[in-house]
């Protein structure tokens, strides 16, 4: 699509998303599904944070982390859901220019501080099985607090350089987005300016903080992985295993989808594919972390117990 620089071009002053489809029963079914994944992804995250709250023996780095990442994807969803869903719902599907620069800043910002924070919970893993003995000296609340204080500055603050070089682009002519909410390439394609130096450095930004966390999280647990099969023991193994495995679920699903987004549609192109996987990230990633933990993880189980049964001994 070639936009000439015309001077009586309309500016646009807001976008619509066109959403999934035009077909009302679809509609509705997607927004239910939708909404109860948005309901569990949201409670289940809220209980995390409670639960390490309000359980002194979770006082650990892990789960002060695990609580972090689950504060950020209450935020993350929220950020995208609501708004999709009354997308899908409604008869004006639209979102004025600001409010959908701002809807990317804050998306971006929070995958890109979730892929740090997934970053610094694999470091911590790597410390505490690898070093076990530098591990209570080195990882102390303070050092905790600053990596995770500095996982959302610097996501928030490199997202900002592509945000304002996009608040600079001017969109004029055509204002539909082919999406269901304010992703970076649907958003760039409905620019009438040069975007290349946005490109630019939106990818350089990009590949910062997915690629440089991806590269630490292997070797992590490569060393990790050495380490384990190293210990004599077989029950000493799945202990140590049992620690960070987990994390290894959340970080390979939060990956994976991540890479079928962004590799797969970019091959074949295809507009609704890319809808289709960018669902995994907006909705299904914020529903795995809370699950797999509470399912999987034997201090929160207990956590949980616990909590469950102060509960019916109130009610008694
Ligand atoms: C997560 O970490 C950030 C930065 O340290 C902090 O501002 C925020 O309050 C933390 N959230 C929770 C629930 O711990």
């Amino acid at each position: 699509m070639v936009i000439p620089f015309l001077e009586n071009q309309t500016t646009v002053v807001e976008f619509v998303l066109r959403g999934f489809s035009s077909i009302r029963p679809l509609n509705i079914f997607l927004f239910v599904v939708f909404f109860l994944f948005y309901i569990v992804s949201i409670s289940g995250n809220t209980l995390i944070v409670f639960l390490v709250l309000f359980n002194h023996h979770l006082h650990i780095p892990m789960y002060f982390f695990l609580m972090n990442l689950s504060f950020l994807e209450i935020w993350y969803t929220s950020n995208d859901v609501p708004k999709m869903l009354l997308i899908i719902i409604a008869e004006h599907k639209t979102i004025s220019v600001a409010g959908c620069l701002t809807q990317f800043y804050f998306f971006g910002s929070l995958a890109a501080t979730e892929c740090l924070l997934l970053t610094v919970m694999s470091y911590d893993r790597y410390l505490a099985i690898c070093r076990p003995l530098l591990y209570p000296i080195h990882m102390t609340g303070s050092l905790c607090i600053m990596l995770a204080a500095s996982s959302w500055l610097c996501s928030f603050l490199l997202t900002a350089i592509t945000t304002v070089l996009m608040c600079r682009l001017s969109f004029c002519g055509a204002n539909e987005i082919n999406h269901f909410f304010c992703d970076f390439t649907p958003l760039i394609n409905l620019s009438c300016m040069d975007t290349s130096l946005t490109e630019t450095i939106a990818f350089a930004t990009s590949s910062a903080v997915t690629l440089v966390p991806f590269l630490l999280i292997t070797i992590s647990y490569s060393c990790i992985l050495a380490a384990i099969l190293k210990i004599p023991s077989g029950t000493g193994r799945r202990k140590a295993f049992s620690t960070c495995s987990s994390h290894l679920t959340v970080v390979t699903v939060f990956y994976g989808t991540l890479i079928v987004t962004y590799l797969v549609p970019s091959a074949s192109s295809s507009q609704l594919l890319r809808k289709g996987f960018s669902l995994l990230y907006t909705i299904l990633t914020p529903v795995v972390n809370p699950i797999i933990y509470s399912l999987r993880n034997k201090d929160i189980h207990k956590a949980l117990k616990k909590c469950l049964s102060k509960k019916s001994s109130l009610l008694r």
